[in-house]
């Protein structure tokens, strides 16, 4: 079960829960719900709306279910559920149904798909995407890009903010 908070009544250093303890990005699929690991987005402010900027690329499953889907969910864990993390960043949608494997339960808020074990879930609508340029780059982008495979940024209004309750 989900309390809704706010976002401005958790005292998270974001950038430090990000790195270490990284992220689920939670899609609508045709037949299933898919969720992949990310560590590498953003919570911010910017155009007086809370936003949090995701990091796709294109091979991944996830970068075609936020393609067809106007909202996501963005959900964070505790230290146990690691190990599933780890799987669902290798394993793809495309190949399997990874919710499942992980024994996971899949509920709606806000009309985004949403992993009930989860601690902290960001509810996001799609607002703006662009993609990763070499030309984009002020330094050799081949430094931070070798193969020079970007990932699409997709910046999305968090729209709820629901945290873990046992009432
Ligand atoms: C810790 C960790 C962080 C990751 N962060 C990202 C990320 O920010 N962006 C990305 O495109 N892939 C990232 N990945 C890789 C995807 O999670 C992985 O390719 C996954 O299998 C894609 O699943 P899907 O095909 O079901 O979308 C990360 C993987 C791990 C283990």
């Amino acid at each position: 079960m989900f309390k809704q908070i706010k976002l401005d009544d958790l005292n998270e250093n974001w950038v430090k829960k990000i790195h270490y303890e990284w992220a689920l990005i939670v899609t609508n699929d045709t037949d299933k719900i898919n969720a992949m690991t990310a560590n590498w987005l953003q919570m911010g402010w910017l155009w007086n709306k809370n936003i949090v900027t995701v990091y796709v690329r294109p091979e991944r499953h996830t970068y075609t279910t936020m393609e067809n889907n106007d909202v996501f969910s963005v959900a964070f864990f505790t230290s146990e559920h690691k190990k599933k993390l780890m799987y669902l960043g290798t394993a793809s949608g495309k190949d399997e149904d990874k919710l499942s494997k992980c024994e996971y339960h899949t509920t709606v808020l806000d009309g985004a798909p949403v992993i009930e074990e989860a601690d902290l879930v960001l509810t996001v609508k799609k607002l703006y995407q662009h993609m990763l340029k070499d030309e984009n780059f002020l330094v050799d982008s081949k430094t931070i890009y070798p193969q020079q495979d970007f990932h699409l940024a997709t910046l999305g209004e968090i729209i709820g903010v629901y945290v873990k309750t046992t009432e």
